[in-house]
């Protein structure tokens, strides 16, 4: 981890909820001031369900830029998007179905695509098109949310995975045996490096470990190897996922 990341540390889930919340308002308000839009991939997991239940809910529901704000996700399981696991049934349930974001700015990965390659492919001809890059460009996030796993992965990138190397595509389809879904899509390093903020969430005493590790020993597991290049890196945590790093 070259830059040291700005650490924010909440004193429980809720008051970390509170705070992710108000940055997403005010990195959009920032966004759309500027670019004229809000270009926001958003992460999967639990950790998020409360952040996306405080933009659902006043005042954050009034303040949030929905008609200039453009929803992408930085990974999927490759299950249908209403099923139980899927990210986007998670955003939907927790956030976007409670809010006036135009239809035609939710761009869900294509996670029930026969073959998972299909998908990957398909998503970042979908960036392409509404990032407007000319060919060989890489789309940069206003924000991406990620969060991290207990062995240190983050969106679906896994401690060993080829998908760690790769340089062009923005988006792969992974199959990580670890996982409860296996079969995924996800964001790579390059689209992930490439945000303007970068916001990961973490919380929860389980957690601790991993947070030492990429926080305090800079292991260079796939959440240590986010540093966005030109943008901003924030680590937002609850107490009790810091609690192995040293005081
Ligand atoms: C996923 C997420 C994944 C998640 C971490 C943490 O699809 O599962 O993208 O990277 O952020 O596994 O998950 P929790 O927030 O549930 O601990």
């Amino acid at each position: 981890m070259d830059l040291a990341p700005e650490v924010v540390v909440l004193a429980d889930t809720a008051a970390l909820a509170d705070r992710a919340a108000q940055a997403i308002v005010d990195t959009a308000a920032e966004a759309v001031a500027t670019r004229g839009r809000f270009l926001l991939a958003l992460a999967g997991g639990d950790t998020p369900r409360r952040t996306y239940a405080r933009l659902a809910a006043s005042p954050q529901r009034e303040t949030m830029p929905w008609a200039s704000t453009f929803v992408f996700f930085g990974d999927e399981r490759c299950v249908p998007l209403d099923h139980a696991d899927s990210n986007f049934r998670m955003a939907r349930e927790t956030l976007l179905d409670h809010v006036p974001l135009p239809p035609e700015q939710l761009f869900p990965m294509r996670s029930d695509a026969a073959d998972p390659e299909t998908g990957a492919v398909e998503y970042g001809r979908t960036l392409a098109r509404a990032f407007g890059l000319k060919r060989g460009e890489t789309p940069r996030f206003d924000l991406v949310l990620l969060g991290m796993g207990l062995d240190g992965h983050t969106a679906s990138l896994f401690p060993g995975s080829p998908v760690l190397k790769e340089i062009f595509r923005p988006v792969a389809a992974v199959h990580a045996a670890a996982a409860a879904i296996p079969q995924r899509l996800t964001l790579t390093l390059p689209v992930l490096n490439a945000a303007a903020y970068v916001l990961f969430l973490v919380a929860g005493s389980e957690k601790a470990k991993a947070v030492k590790s990429v926080l305090g020993e800079r292991a260079l597991l796939p959440a240590g190897m986010v540093q966005p290049t030109q943008g901003r890196l924030v680590w937002m945590l609850d107490r009790a996922a810091t609690a192995m790093l040293r005081r």
